[in-house]
């Protein structure tokens, strides 16, 4: 919510692990159209009961076989309280140039708290910033957050219009 009003609209979303989709039919009221993807068909179903013609919904294991949205460009993605490493080089490369990733999940810390404790579901110590190193980040957060008590990482970047692999793949002039 706080950082939403960077992303226009109407707006291609994908809400990646969308849960219920409490990101999805944020972004869809904003006039966006989300495309909410999960395994979990029942909370999928949950989404649909609302019939907001905003927000499309998708079931898919994002954990087995190769990436399920292929070919498939978004303005914006959201993620939270979702980590499957495997994905990152799919995640980033989603994204339209000029396009934004809103993400947070839990962090290295956040075992003495309680669940996610597995290092698997767990961000390691700037691993956001470095997962999105060539993007323009807006804002970075990490750290103890209260109510529940828990350790999370943050970030809102915005993919650059120009990769810094295609300004190195440009001829030099002399
Ligand atoms: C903690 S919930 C977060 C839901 C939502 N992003 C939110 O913050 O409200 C994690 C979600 O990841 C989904 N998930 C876990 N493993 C998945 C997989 N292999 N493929 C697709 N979705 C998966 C679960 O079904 C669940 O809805």
């Amino acid at each position: 919510m706080r950082w939403s009003h960077l992303i226009p609209t109407p707006s291609k979303v994908l809400d990646l692990a969308c849960g219920h989709g409490r990101h999805a039919h944020w972004f869809a009221q904003r006039g966006c159209q989300v495309l909410a993807v999960d395994r979990n068909e029942e909370a999928l179903a949950d989404i649909d009961r609302v019939q907001n013609s905003n927000i499309k919904t998708r079931c898919v294991d994002l954990e087995t076989g190769s990436w399920p949205l292929s070919g498939e460009h978004f303005d914006a993605l959201v993620v939270t309280h979702y980590l499957w490493r495997p994905l990152w080089g799919d995640l980033v490369q989603c994204i339209e140039p000029g396009g934004w990733v809103i993400y947070e999940t839990f962090s290295a810390g956040n075992e003495q708290f309680g669940a996610p404790k597995r290092a698997d579901f767990l961000l390691k110590p700037g691993e956001l910033l470095n997962v999105f190193k060539d993007f323009r980040i807006v804002c970075y957060e990490e750290g103890q957050l209260d109510c529940p008590k828990r350790v999370v990482q943050r970030i809102v970047a915005q993919k650059c219009e120009i990769s810094g692999l295609e300004l190195s793949a440009s001829p030099l002039k002399s």
